[in-house]
């Protein structure tokens, strides 16, 4: 690495002159200076320098996975990014309780000057959506109008022009589809998970029908039960039943990637497939602090202005309360664990297969 050979100076390089006077109140424009105002912009700001750490780490790890071959160095640089991510979302849940000192009659001194700004308008924050794979489908309509619709022009362009990079869960996906073990060295992996469930659910069948402790109507129901789970089992195993959950907008991996997905969950202890298994942890982490994150932000508002309307002109809570369950991502990863089985029921990966994969992806030429 080169030295500097002039000398840096500290508020130079921070530039801190410029991002110490951006704290510019609206109510001393106003002339009805609100003490709290402060607070909120500087809260603000801090979210938004955090969301473009997030966009730079998310933006490399969609790179890495984006390309052809995946280097199993760079399966790991991912990983770490990730958690990197997480670390930074523990801070942004924790961060609201700092906004939470402004009391809800502090900010009415000065929150009808804001109109018609809200968070709502933050394009960074449209951007990590997007870069996590958030379906444009998948958005709640906000006053008929698509979620963009009160940006500038030039924002509109940005965000919607990241509706068609490569997200996230895109590389994900197909990453997974390209996994080598599913069919490797005469182990066919669905073979031996398929034959493992219909003998679990033959002995779960068998025990409740030979239960001699239960009534009829008692097995009828349990039996009833067993009836849903094994259709619930078959809409995984079959691809046409996968297919059509899909279709109907219930399940969003192909039937490959969750193949691979439930592989590795299964396998996660053999050496090749930990880190794996550590990525998709890390991805099921990242979707569930946001999901913390809108959920500790609706009942902030809920908190902060009760159930009147926001300042972008939603209904506010309860719009943001509706985002919590309905904006995830990697909800099929969570989802799987209903199809995981004790590890005792399956086959340990052969030798051959052991030996022959020094690592997963990389090796697909
Ligand atoms: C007093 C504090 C706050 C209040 C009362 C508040 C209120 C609201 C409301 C009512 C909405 C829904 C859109 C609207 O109609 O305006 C919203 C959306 C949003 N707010 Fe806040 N907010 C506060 C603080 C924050 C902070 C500190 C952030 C951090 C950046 C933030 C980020 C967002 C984002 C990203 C959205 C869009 C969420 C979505 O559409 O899913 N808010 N906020």
């Amino acid at each position: 690495m080169r030295k500097n050979d002039a000398p840096v100076y500290y508020g130079d390089y921070l530039k801190l002159d410029q991002l110490l006077s951006s704290q510019l109140p609206k109510s001393d424009e106003h002339g009805a200076h609100a003490h709290d105002e402060m607070l909120f912009i500087i809260v603000h700001q801090v979210y938004e320098l955090w969301f473009k750490q997030i966009l730079h780490e998310m933006q490399s790890v969609v790179e890495v996975f984006g390309k052809k071959y995946v280097d199993e160095k760079d399966v790991g640089v991912a990983v770490l990014r990730l958690t990197r991510v997480t670390e930074i979302q523990k801070l942004l849940v924790d961060q609201l309780r700092v906004m939470e000192t402004m009391t809800p009659l502090d900010f009415l001194e000065f929150r009808d000057f804001l109109f018609p700004a809200s968070g709502f308008q933050s394009v960074q924050f449209r951007l990590i959506e997007n870069i996590m794979g958030m379906k444009p489908e998948q958005r709640l309509l906000y006053n008929k109008q698509a979620y963009y619709q009160n940006v500038t022009p030039d924002h509109q362009e940005i965000i919607k022009s990241s509706e068609k990079q490569a997200s996230l869960f895109q590389v994900m996906e197909r990453w997974l589809e390209r996994t080598p073990f599913l069919d490797f060295g005469g182990f066919n992996f669905w073979e031996h998970y398929r034959s493992a469930v219909n003998k679990m659910l033959k002995s779960d069948r068998d025990i409740i029908t030979g239960n001699p402790l239960t009534s009829k109507e008692e097995k009828k129901k349990q039996l009833l039960e067993l009836a849903a789970n094994e259709e619930s089992f078959a809409a995984v195993i079959d691809k046409t039943k996968h297919n059509d959950v899909v279709s109907k907008g219930k399940r969003q991996l192909s039937h490959k990637a969750l193949q691979a997905a439930l592989l590795i969950q299964l396998y996660r202890d053999e050496p090749i497939l930990h880190l794996p298994f550590r990525l998709l942890t890390a991805l099921m982490d990242v979707d569930e602090m946001f999901t913390m994150w809108r959920y500790r932000h609706a009942q902030m508002v809920h908190r902060m202005i009760g159930t009147k309307i926001g300042t972008g002109g939603s209904t506010g809570y309860n719009y943001l309360k509706a985002t919590v369950e309905k904006y995830r991502v990697f909800g099929d990863l969570f989802n799987l664990s209903t199809f995981l089985i004790p590890r005792s029921t399956l086959p340990d990966l052969p030798a051959e297969v052991r030996k022959s994969l020094g690592f997963a992806y990389a090796q697909q030429r």
